[in-house]
């Protein structure tokens, strides 16, 4: 039976498990689903072994683990090394959820006229990741596994991927490939398939601005000792101008501007901008001055406000003077920004901007480099032939504003081209409620997986 044949007779069983993975409540971040990750892991070493894994284990790391599989055909085919995560985004707030986030429902959407999988981590990045175990259980049940094969699955990508960079560097001989593919991205639409080629770098920072030593009658001392809140408000205001410029001395410095031909280029990319208004519910969208949509998303970096709090924000009223408020606030950074540099520079200026009636602490939780991938490289024009079968229409490159802290490590200790193979659309509802990934895009994505092994090898040998 071909790989396609094999692909559509056992379609609803394909659908079916990764329902059943989207069931772990495999939230990274919340230490309340510490066993349910771990749990996440054991499914997804189990479904490498039933796909036709060689080897598939659970590796221990000090924070969760990664599951490692792989399938050597002949030592002396390509090697593709394929990365992904099974951990997710917390699901809060579980109120704005149609149907409840661990509890995988299919419905229709305007984009998904076939249905979608509406369940946390459905297209971050479970249904990806799960169409790669898909593939290569495809391809090996019909005798037809062109390249060697070896999973990387990671349990901790959604908080920093903190361990990953330990196993990768005791591990390089073993992870050792000729393209590495992930699909933990986007594409443009069904009509229009595109591949990733640039992904933004992240620095996340925590303050926390400290005035009186308790909190205070606000009547009794308000005007006279320093509202913390009110401080922090006016400080983080002025870490961007009018033009939302980002006024941190140095954080330019670095910045990869683009010649006027590639952003052209990269402006032709089919995009609707009343479209993107109307979806969001916006009468205008928002940015820095002197730069498309697409350019502010794609290759411009940015500052923004997490979260924000302190003080008294239950029922009803309180007249208090807050002894601490709290911002959590993060940057998406472009080539070639450090991700510890502007850590840094924003400590530096934030502490300076501080008034001396309050007190300053900021620290630094994780970050992350930014990537750009090679468009001519063998694995690309790879890619882009499996998308131009499946989808009949040539992938365009483009730029996208979310990160993968581990893309940029990849290429400099494993020294193989990344390729982001994302088949989700930015609709999907990543990190919010309601995420989806379509029905359709989940078989379009097997499919074009195992075209890609078949154009990998052919491209590899010419
Ligand atoms: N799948 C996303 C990254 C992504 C989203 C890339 C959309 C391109 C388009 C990934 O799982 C993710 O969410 N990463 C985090 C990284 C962070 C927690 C270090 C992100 O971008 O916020
Ligand atoms: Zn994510």
């Amino acid at each position: 039976m071909s790989v396609n044949n094999y692909i559509q007779t056992h379609k609803e069983r394909f659908l079916n498990e990764l329902l059943d993975l989207l069931r772990i409540p495999s939230v990274s971040a919340d230490p309340k689903f510490k066993d349910d990750v771990f749990k996440a892991a054991e499914f997804v070493k189990e479904s490498l072994l039933k796909a036709g894994a060689d080897v598939a284990e659970v590796c221990e790391t000090a924070g969760y683990p990664i599951v490692y599989g792989e399938k050597i055909v002949d030592p002396n085919l390509p090697t593709v090394l394929v990365y992904g995560h099974y951990d997710v985004q917390p699901a809060d707030p579980y109120e704005l959820w149609d149907s409840p986030p661990f509890e995988p429902v299919i419905k229709k959407t305007p984009n998904h006229p076939e249905g979608a999988i509406f369940a946390r981590g459905s297209a971050d990045d479970k249904g990806q990741f799960y169409m790669h175990v898909k593939a290569f259980e495809a391809m090996m049940a019909s005798g037809d596994l062109p390249c060697n094969v070896k999973f990387m699955i990671e349990g901790e990508e959604e908080v920093g991927s903190d361990n990953l960079e330990t196993f990768v560097l005791e591990n390089k001989e073993k992870l050792k490939s000729d393209v590495i593919l992930i699909s933990d991205t986007h594409m443009i639409s069904m009509q229009d398939p595109s591949i990733t080629v640039g992904l933004r770098g992240l620095t996340y920072m925590e303050v926390e601005v400290t005035g009186a030593n308790r909190d205070l009658h606000s009547g009794t001392y308000g005007g006279a000792v320093a509202n913390p809140i009110n401080v922090l408000c006016k400080m983080i205001a002025s870490l961007r101008d009018e033009n939302e410029h980002i006024t941190i001395p140095g954080f330019y410095d670095k910045v990869q501007e683009l010649s006027a031909e590639q952003r052209e280029r990269l402006n032709e990319a089919p995009f609707d901008l009343e479209e993107y208004k109307s979806k969001l519910e916006i009468d205008e969208v928002h940015g820095e001055k002197g730069f498309t949509t697409i350019e502010r998303v794609g290759i411009r970096p940015t500052l923004d406000v997490n979260g924000i709090w302190g003080g008294y924000t239950g029922e009803g009223a309180k007249t208090v003077l807050p002894s601490k408020a709290y911002a959590k606030i993060s940057m998406r950074l472009v080539p070639d920004q450090d991700w510890k540099e502007i850590a840094k520079l924003f400590e530096d200026y934030f502490k300076s901007l501080a008034p001396a009636s309050v007190k300053v602490k900021v620290r630094s939780h994780h970050g992350g480099s930014p990537a750009v991938v090679s468009d001519t490289s063998v694995g690309y024009r790879a890619a882009e032939a499996a998308m131009e079968e499946t989808f009949g229409k040539r992938p365009i490159p483009t730029r996208e504003g979310g990160s993968i802290p581990i893309v940029a490590l990849f290429q400099k200790e494993l020294g193989s081209d990344p390729i982001l193979f994302g088949f989700g659309l930015d609709t999907d509802a990543l990190h919010s409620p309601n995420e989806h990934y379509g029905v359709q895009n989940y078989f379009i994505g097997i499919e074009t997986i195992a075209a890609f092994f078949r154009h990998f090898k052919k491209l590899s040998e010419a």
